[in-house]
């Protein structure tokens, strides 16, 4: 017993829960992630799964991402990135509505499943059920060797290591990334970007992982946040564009790991039905970066502020305005837009994480969840 309690403080490698490890993994999953695929200097990207099959994925009509859980949560940002970087169209589905639904698959289809665990029961039948209608399918996995990778016509590891945490991670911060470098190298194939625009892509990309850790420092101030709304029964999650899965994936760490109802939306359908919800005692996280429709952001902001609800802004650094507004701001570097939601998920997991261990919550085995779902 003794033995393997130490076993297991080791393998948490100082940290106090597996979750945190792995959230401060992220910097170093994110560059094993494009290790060897980004290459900056020679501006090109190498995936040798896109290169063997790029004919498909240039005669594709749409593509569609099929996923559960945080990983429908990455095919959300994929979608944003692949339509507006290589201009294909993009439908995400959930896994477990698409298989049942008798959807329209043809043989011009790429189906893209994205799966940490690769062992997903609604992802795999998905996976079969494109592939007996024709269509290529493209894994995203992290867990090498496992049914889905095995299952799918070619693929592309995330290379995150292994994430023993229930709440997912680094495998969403990773599986944005690999599906970050699939759009740039199609959309370098297709023509769709100048390669100026192309060449800041690339660079950008690698600068990401430094930006991480640097976001990984507001750590302490989040703690003292979470300190101050531990107690609250429910939160909202807003973010618009890029940033609205974003949003979604917040609520969802949320709820999984400290039982507090929240709900992610788009700050602009906050109109239609949540903002009858605000009042004093509704804590609203708002993802405001400066770029991606800031103004209008902002004007949101106003909004929750004249009905008293308390205002968690997640902001780029030095940001003036969202600051004399909100009651809080977390700041995140700046970035490409695109490349935004690599940085802005960050405050959001920490949050979850401190509010979790303050309520005294089991962090990473939370009740009724289990890390890969193999029944349906
Ligand atoms: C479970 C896990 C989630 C995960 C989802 C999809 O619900 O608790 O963290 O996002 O399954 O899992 P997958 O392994 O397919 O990414």
């Amino acid at each position: 017993q003794k033995l393997q309690l130490n076993l297991e403080q080791i393998e948490k490698g100082g940290y106090d829960h597996f979750m945190l490890k792995e959230i401060y993994e992220q910097p170093l999953a994110i560059k094993d992630t494009y290790r060897g695929r980004l290459l900056v200097e020679e501006g090109i990207i190498k995936m040798a799964g896109i290169e063997d099959n790029m004919k498909r994925f240039l005669n594709a009509d749409r593509i569609i991402i099929v996923a559960c859980g945080t990983s429908w949560h990455a095919g959300l940002v994929a979608e944003y990135i692949f339509e507006d970087l290589a201009r294909i169209p993009v439908e995400v589905e959930y896994a477990s509505e698409f298989r049942y639904r008798n959807p329209v698959i043809t043989e011009k289809d790429v189906v893209i499943s994205i799966s940490q665990s690769g062992e997903t029961a609604d992802t795999l039948a998905a996976i079969k059920l494109a592939k007996s209608k024709g269509a290529f399918v493209f894994g995203v996995c992290n867990v090498v060797g496992s049914s889905i990778a095995r299952e799918t016509d070619a693929g592309a590891y995330t290379h995150a290591g292994p994430e023993i945490g229930v709440a997912s991670t680094k495998a969403f911060t990773t599986q944005i990334t690999v599906l970050t470098l699939i759009a740039l190298r199609l959309a370098r194939a297709k023509g769709t970007m100048s390669s100026s625009d192309y060449r800041r892509q690339l660079i950008e990309l690698e600068l990401i992982p430094e930006k991480v850790k640097q976001a990984l420092k507001a750590d302490k101030h989040i703690q003292a946040i979470a300190e101050l709304y531990k107690d609250s029964r429910n939160m909202l999650y807003l973010g618009r564009g890029y940033n609205f899965p974003v949003a979604l994936e917040g609520a969802l760490k949320l709820k999984e790991i400290s039982y507090i109802h929240a709900e992610g939306y788009p700050a602009a359908e906050m109109k239609h039905g949540p903002i009858a919800l605000i009042d004093e005692n509704m804590p609203v996280i708002i993802i405001a970066t400066k770029k991606g429709h800031y103004e209008k952001v902002v004007s949101n902001i106003q909004e929750i502020k004249a009905r008293k609800g308390k205002i968690i802004g997640i902001v780029t650094e030095g940001d003036v305005s969202v600051r004399e507004l909100a009651d809080h701001v977390i700041e995140v570097p700046e970035t490409l837009e695109n490349l935004s939601p690599l940085l802005t998920t960050i405050p959001l997991q920490l949050l979850s994480y401190h509010i979790a261990v303050l309520l005294g919550k089991n962090v990473d085995q939370p009740r009724n969840l289990a890390k890969s779902v193999t029944v349906e």
